[in-house]
């Protein structure tokens, strides 16, 4: 039976985070993960670049039936706290854009000097390992994996949530927390395409590919980025930013022409040029392909002079204000996070620390607390790792 101070399950961002913090500290640390590589979905992150935090980042960017819960831990290690790192190991970064910081060369560094601080704090890493059972003991935890036999002192669940499957995501953090009787907020894919039926999907199959800056809402919510049509409905970053906030059965708002007012413009046109077609003018706010099968899917043409304004409203209406109900998501197949999880009344946000079991800690994604796209993902992992890291 080996004995340990800290066993950390999940070597992803925030088990690797804690890992390296709760060593530092002279505690004697195994991190164990079931897959064959560590923090497989920072290798895939951002395009194989890593957005690996986000300059602008606050608790405004997270989603939490506790919108406070995340404050502490943002705040005690923040963005720069972590940039730091990435500039001591010397890994050449960019910001992309809206304060999105990326590798220059490749996720791997972010890996790699994670991987290197682990070890030169004295923590071991195990992988191709996972719990078959863990029990409360009178002092800590006894833990069976495949290999061996463990006693911890604190067991850390940093496992993460269930999307993308394939990488080795999975449910194991709720398992846990429903055997020690924890609560959990009921878990759903984010930041994830929505998928359309019907006429909007047959209209999003034909315009596949094509992507335009536009403003998507969901009630009082709205982001401002690309929006990429594709086979099977809508993508790009202010969709995906759109699903963590989508409620089923209800429309989202998409507003294809942000920066102009197409009602005003099609009343100037038809001052200015009163011969031209609506279909022209339409072809001037947005990309061809796109004006082209919105005139045919809500009739807009005619020449500008024959239309009155109730006609041209209501083609305004149909770019800035297109209503539409998504049948639902990709799902975890495709999704970036998952919403919910362990839900934040059980845990200390100081520590991480479950209420009901001293010695159980839950970091990252498993816990409810989904950040924005755009690093803040990453930031959370960092941010709960190192304060579980502290305490630990
Ligand atoms: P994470 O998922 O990283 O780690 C969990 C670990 O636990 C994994 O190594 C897994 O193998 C292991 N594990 C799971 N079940 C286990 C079990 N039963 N036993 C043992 N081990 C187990 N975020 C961001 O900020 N910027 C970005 O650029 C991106 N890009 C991105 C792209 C794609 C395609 C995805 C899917 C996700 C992103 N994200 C992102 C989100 C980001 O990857 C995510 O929020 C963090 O990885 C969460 O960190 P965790 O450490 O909590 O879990």
């Amino acid at each position: 039976m080996r004995d340990l101070d800290v066993l950390i399950v999940g070597a992803g961002a925030a088990g690797l985070m804690c890992a390296i913090e709760a060593a530092k500290r002279g505690r004697r640390v195994l991190v164990i993960d079931h897959a064959r590589k560590a923090a497989e979905k920072i290798r895939i992150s951002g395009g194989g670049r890593c957005n690996f935090t986000n300059l602008h980042c606050t608790p405004a960017n997270y989603l939490s039936q506790n919108p406070r819960f995340c404050v502490s831990a943002l705040k005690r290690y923040t963005q720069q706290d972590f940039l730091q790192m990435v500039e001591r190991h010397r890994i050449p970064w960019h910001e992309k854009t809206l304060g999105q910081l990326f590798c220059d060369d490749s996720a791997q560094n972010i890996i790699d000097m994670l991987l290197d601080e682990l070890s030169k704090a004295g923590g071991k890493l195990q992988l191709e390992t996972s719990v078959s059972a863990l029990e409360k003991a009178d002092s800590g935890f006894q833990v069976k994996t495949n290999h061996e036999q463990l006693r911890a002192k604190a067991v850390v669940i940093a496992t993460g949530g269930p999307s993308i499957p394939k990488m080795g995501a999975s449910g194991f953090g709720y398992d846990v927390a429903r055997q020690f009787g924890l609560d959990i907020v009921p878990p759903r894919a984010a930041l994830v395409p929505l998928t359309f039926s019907d006429t909007n999907k047959d209209l999003c199959k034909r315009l596949a590919g094509v992507s335009v800056d536009a403003l998507v809402s969901f009630g009082k919510t709205s982001f401002r980025e690309g929006l990429l049509f594709t086979h099977r409905g809508l993508s790009g970053p202010s969709i995906l930013q759109i699903s963590s906030y989508w409620q089923e059965g209800k429309p989202i708002t998409v507003d294809l022409s942000p920066t102009q007012d197409a009602f005003e413009a099609f009343r100037t046109a038809r001052t200015e040029s009163p011969k031209q077609d609506l279909k022209t003018v339409l072809g001037q706010l947005l990309p061809n392909r796109l004006a082209d099968e919105l005139s045919k899917e809500f009739g807009l043409k005619g020449r500008l002079a024959d239309l009155s304004d109730k006609v041209l409203r209501r083609a305004g209406e149909a770019i800035n204000r297109w209503q539409l109900t998504p049948v639902g998501t990709e799902g975890y197949r495709t999704a970036e996070v998952t919403l919910g999880g362990v839900n934040t009344k059980e845990l200390s946000s100081k520590t991480f620390e479950a209420s009901k079991v001293p010695g159980l800690y839950f970091i990252g994604e498993v816990v409810d607390v989904t950040g924005h796209l755009g690093g803040f993902n990453f930031q959370w992992a960092w941010s709960s790792g190192h304060a579980c890291g502290q305490a630990v």
